[in-house]
């Protein structure tokens, strides 16, 4: 499963890059805002950062409007996926720029009917949304499953982006599922390095070793 790191904060991408954790980035408008930096600025700065995708997001409601943003934003770098909302703007926006060669992430999915359509468009990738369905009490984890089942059913190279990520279990269970891609808060990559029984046995190798009064020279 590829992670990609869901944030515009530069020191967290390159912590994270350097360790080799972090296959693609994604934004979206309120990331942007929390970054207190330019769109376009920062977008380009992350794209030159990694190799792999760099989602940033339109947000124009119309499918002509979305194109133009779409298109400026896909000038920034070639690693650029245009983010589009799943409407039907969004839809007809989606089939208009992977015809010209664009990856496209359709974003805000929330149902399997969602997806299968965003997939029709020619979508690079689909974000389903686990955290926010999580929130209302519906499970985002059963989503992704259909989808998976859905795309396998009919071969849909569409890859599914597990997103709204909040735990170290949604990650284990996107990765069981056979999501192609999460996009996680680097927090929750960083947490799936934790166990306490990690802590507790290096706590006690560490004990026995000072009473062996020995170093490693
Ligand atoms: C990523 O593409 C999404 O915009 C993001 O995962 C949304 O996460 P949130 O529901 O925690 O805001």
């Amino acid at each position: 499963m590829k992670f990609f790191a869901d944030t515009a904060e530069i020191d967290e991408i390159a912590e994270l890059a350097a360790l080799g954790m972090v296959d693609g980035v994604t934004t979206n408008p309120s990331l942007i805002l929390k970054s207190g930096r330019d769109i376009l600025e920062v977008t380009r700065e992350i794209a030159g950062m990694i190799d792999g995708p760099v989602s940033a997001e339109v947000v124009a409601t119309e499918a002509e409007a979305m194109l133009e943003e779409g298109r400026r934003l896909a000038a920034i770098a070639p690693n650029i996926a245009v983010k589009l909302p799943l409407t039907w703007d969004g839809l007809r926006a989606c089939k208009a720029l992977a015809s010209e060669g664009t990856m496209v992430n359709v974003t805000l999915c929330f149902s399997a009917n969602q997806a299968l359509l965003a997939a029709k468009a020619g979508a690079t990738f689909i974000s389903p949304f686990i955290g926010r369905l999580d929130d209302i009490n519906i499970d985002g984890m059963e989503l992704i499953a259909d989808i998976r089942t859905i795309y396998d059913n009919y071969g849909f190279e569409t890859q599914i982006l597990a997103a709204s990520i909040r735990s170290v279990n949604h990650m284990k269970e996107a990765a069981l599922i056979g999501a192609d891609v999460a996009t996680a808060p680097p927090s929750v990559i960083r947490r799936m390095a934790a166990h306490p029984l990690t802590d507790k046995g290096l706590a006690a190798f560490l004990a026995d070793w000072e009473k062996t009064g020995q170093k490693i020279v």
